[in-house]
Parts: structure tokens; sequence; C-alpha cells
């Protein structure tokens, strides 16, 4: 039985070396959270980085030794691979770009040299794991290069390549001097996968365009072989929120964050601290809603968790610092002896108590100015196990393809986003459990597993295609 090898940037788990002992901790982010769940796949061996600059030789061989009794290949980095190849080329190059700020994107030929550099570094510890058999499955935006250097090592290989975030219109993904060999990486893999049919797109219009790809279909012909593309929006693990709420664990967090928050309504806005999430945007526009309808003054708290993330690159430090003026100016304005307009926690929290919040939270304010999916907003909805409570969600986001009865806002309009706070808080009981109903039957049926089961299943095929091609 074939294994699947699975190549990501970061593992599942995050290891810090404190006073000479391994602290494990949970990775964070839709990519880590989303797969450590899923077991649609026979045996899985992970490879990627363990989360922090290890150097010492003896601490290497040490954790490679107990992460491989996990089923864990690590990548070590040093600090000039992380500064130059995970801050530098995949956060201040290619995260803006394909995020659509192109305002902070950096086109700088080092970071790209030590993109190449740490991409052939997976390939070689992926070399070191392989079987005959295996199959590869290759995620995200920093190992691009990756399915087209496994393709030169591995020519019969079954590779797929999932991409976790926006792929951009043409106009956008030309700007980049080195285009032509993200693309030439990606399609190393048999099949290339997206979360949005539009990202999907984009990416057949740039294959077409600079490299003169043509395709039928999302089928690319190759002289030897095929890649299909497809879109396949990620799922949750459904169950594990929905019944979250039912845990012990759970329903002690539930009563104590009722004693904190008394009987106001909550308004929640919960992501890692980036900028494409539109946090900033979203705090003001709570603001104004306060001021446009003062009687909700006293009645309703807006829940800011951040989780923090990339803290080395300026804009996220930039960000932060912005964050805290603005939640320290609008609770000094209208804090009032009984009531905090925004309680803010800048920090990841524990399954249960974000589990206790999402359950407890009347609305959920999901407002990304840009984003590949928000795997948040469909957490938030599973956990909804009575049915009530609101999503505003960003039409900007992969997501709202699916979510089609949350409230859709474009989070650039302010306005906008103030009129749909007032709509939810004023939805009738009864429009709500029908709009969450008819969503919580879309993410039960397509959750993560089924999600990692529909990519396996089109990849075998895609691979069959391009024997069949060899055979004529
Ligand atoms: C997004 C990306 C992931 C990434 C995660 C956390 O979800 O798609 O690839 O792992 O953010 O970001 P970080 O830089 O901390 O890995």
């Amino acid at each position: 039985m074939p294994r699947l090898i699975t190549i990501s940037n970061r593992l599942p788990i995050s290891v810090k070396v404190v006073n000479e002992n391994f602290v494990y901790t949970t990775s964070v982010g839709g990519l880590a959270t989303g797969l450590s769940s899923t077991d649609a796949v026979k045996e899985n061996f992970w490879v990627g980085w363990p989360g922090s600059t290890i150097d010492s030789q003896k601490e290497q061989t040490d954790l490679k030794e107990k992460l491989n009794q996990d089923n864990m290949q690590p990548v070590f980095l040093t600090d000039h691979e992380y500064e130059n190849f995970y801050e530098g080329f995949s956060n201040k190059t290619i995260w803006p770009l394909f995020h659509y700020f192109t305002q902070y994107t950096i086109y700088k030929k080092s970071f790209w040299e030590y993109y190449k550099k740490v991409n052939q570094l997976y390939c070689d510890e992926v070399k070191k794991i392989a079987q005959p058999g295996d199959i590869f499955w290759v995620h995200d935006y920093q190992l691009m290069l990756l399915p087209g250097m496994l393709r030169e090592v591995f020519p019969d290989a079954t590779i797929g390549f999932f991409l976790h975030i926006p792929f951009p219109s043409y106009e956008i993904f030309r700007t980049l001097p080195w285009r032509k060999e993200i693309l030439l990486g990606i399609l190393g893999a048999d099949l290339v996968g997206f979360h949005t049919y539009d990202y999907m797109r984009h990416f057949l219009s740039a294959a077409t365009r600079i490299m003169d790809f043509n395709h039928h279909l999302g089928r690319i012909n190759l002289p030897n072989r095929v890649v299909e593309v497809d879109s396949f929006p990620m799922g949750i693990d459904y169950d594990k929120f929905a019944n979250a709420v039912y845990e012990k664990a759970t329903i002690k967090e539930i009563i104590e964050l009722r004693q904190q928050l008394g009987k106001n309504k909550i308004i929640l806005s919960v992501d890692r601290l980036d900028y494409s999430k539109g946090i900033l945007e979203r705090i003001l526009a709570f603001e104004r809603f306060l001021g446009k309808y003062p009687e909700y003054q006293e009645q309703v708290t807006l829940l800011v968790i951040l989780v923090p993330s990339r803290a080395g690159v300026e804009q996220y430090a930039h960000l932060k610092e912005q964050i805290d003026e603005a939640v320290g100016r609008i609770n000094g304005k209208y804090n009032t002896l009984r009531w905090t307009p925004i309680f803010y926690f800048y920090r990841g929290l524990p399954f249960h108590t974000l589990a206790a919040i999402y359950y407890m939270s009347d609305v959920a304010l999901i407002t990304p100015l840009r984003d590949g999916m928000n795997l948040i907003a469909k957490e938030y909805i599973a956990s909804k196990t009575d049915q009530t409570g609101v999503l505003i969600l960003s039409e900007m986001a992969g997501a709202a393809k699916e979510l089609t009865e949350a409230i859709h806002v474009n989070p650039n309009d302010m306005h906008d986003i103030v009129r749909a706070i007032h709509k939810a808080l004023t939805m009738p009981q009864q429009e709500q459990i029908s709009r969450n109903a008819a969503m919580q039957q879309t993410l039960k049926r397509y959750n993560v597993k089924r999600w990692s089961e529909v990519f396996m299943e089109r990849l075998g095929e895609a691979r069959q295609a391009t024997e069949k091609v060899k055979q004529k």
C-alpha cells in the first residue's frame, strides 16, 4: 500500500528548545489546523520545518530521532535561510503579492536565491525517506518549486500540489520576475489544486499567457505528461467543532466567560495577526457602529483575538501597533464602569476556550481583505450547535463561495460592515437558524476528510492520464 508523504513549510507541531529540553506546541494557521485532523490516508509521513532555528548538531539529531518515531521528518533552517526564505521570499514577496498587496511586495534576488535553495533542501529531505511507490503531496506557497524538483528526481512519481492562498489574477502575477520558474515548479505536479474556481482560472490564464501552454477543461498537455488543474475547497473537521460544546472543558469555559462578559451580545473577531485579514478596518467599523447606533453602547462587546504571527516582518509589527492604538483609543472613548467595548487578547487560545467563544458569540465578524479560504468562518458555523448566531463574511474570502447564507460584505466598505453588524444584531432567530442549518449541511458533507479523499482520488486519475499518454 503506497504511503503518502505530506510536505509543507511547517510541521503540524512546532518545537522549541527551552533549557535543553524540547517543548512542543501545535502549529497555528489554516494548513496545520486543517491537515492535522485528516485521517483519510493510509500511512502518512510529514516533512516540514519544526518552527524554530535549531543549530546544535546534537539537538538536530535527537529531535529528528524523536520526530521520526511519529512519522515526521524535520527540515532544519539556519537563521539566514529563515530570514531570506521564510520572512523574505515567502512572506515579503509571495504572500503580499498573491493577496494583492503589491505595495508591500519586495522583489529581491537574494530572497529568490534562498527560496530555490530551501526548496532544494526540502527535496533532499524527501529523498532521504522516500520509498518506491510513495505519493507526494506538496502544500502551499513556500514550496512552489518543490513539485518540479521532485519530478526531476522521481520522474514517474505521483505528485500533488495544493495552494492554500489565493492565486492572483494574471496582471498581478506577471509582475513577478521569477514567474516562469514558479509556474514550471508547480507544473511538476500531476494535479494542482486551489480553493476556488477563480484561483484555478487565474493560474490557467497565467500558464497560457506566460508559458504558452494550452489547456482543455483544466488539463494542460505537456510533451510527455498531463497536468490536471482543479478547485477543491478545503473543509474542516466538522465533528470536532460540533461535539466540542458538549465536552466538560468547553462547558467550564462557557460558564466562566459568561460571568466575565455579563449579558452583553458578543461580536467575535479572531485571526492570525495579518494585514490581509482586515482587522484594523473591522475594529474601526465597530467604532463607527457604536457612534451610529448609540443604543448598542453597553449592550455589545467586540472580542478581538489576535494570534501572533510573523512578528519579524515589518508590516506585521506595524499593524500590531496600529491595532493596539485603535483598541486603546476606542476603549478610552466609550468605556463605562460596567462596560468595556473591546476585549482584546494577543495570544493563541487553547482549543476548548476557542470552542466556547465560538459557541457564545452572537456574531462572527470575519472581514479579510483577501483570504485563500478562511477556515475560522467554517469553524464558527460548525460550533453553533443550537444554530443561532450570524456570520458576517467578506466576499474576498474563498469561503464566501460556499457559505452563501452568511451576510456578505465588501471589507473595504466601512458602511457596508456597519450595516451588516446592525442587520446581524437584529436578525430574527428563525432566520439565523435557517441560514446556519443550510451552511452546516454543506460543511458537514464536505469536511476535511472528504476534501483530502477527493484530492487523492483525482490525483490517482491524473497520474493514470499521464501513464496513458506515455503508452501511446
Ligand atoms: C496560512 C498559510 C500557511 C501558514 C499559515 C501560518 O494559513 O497558508 O501555509 O502555515 O498561514 O503562517 P506561518 O507563517 O506562521 O506558517
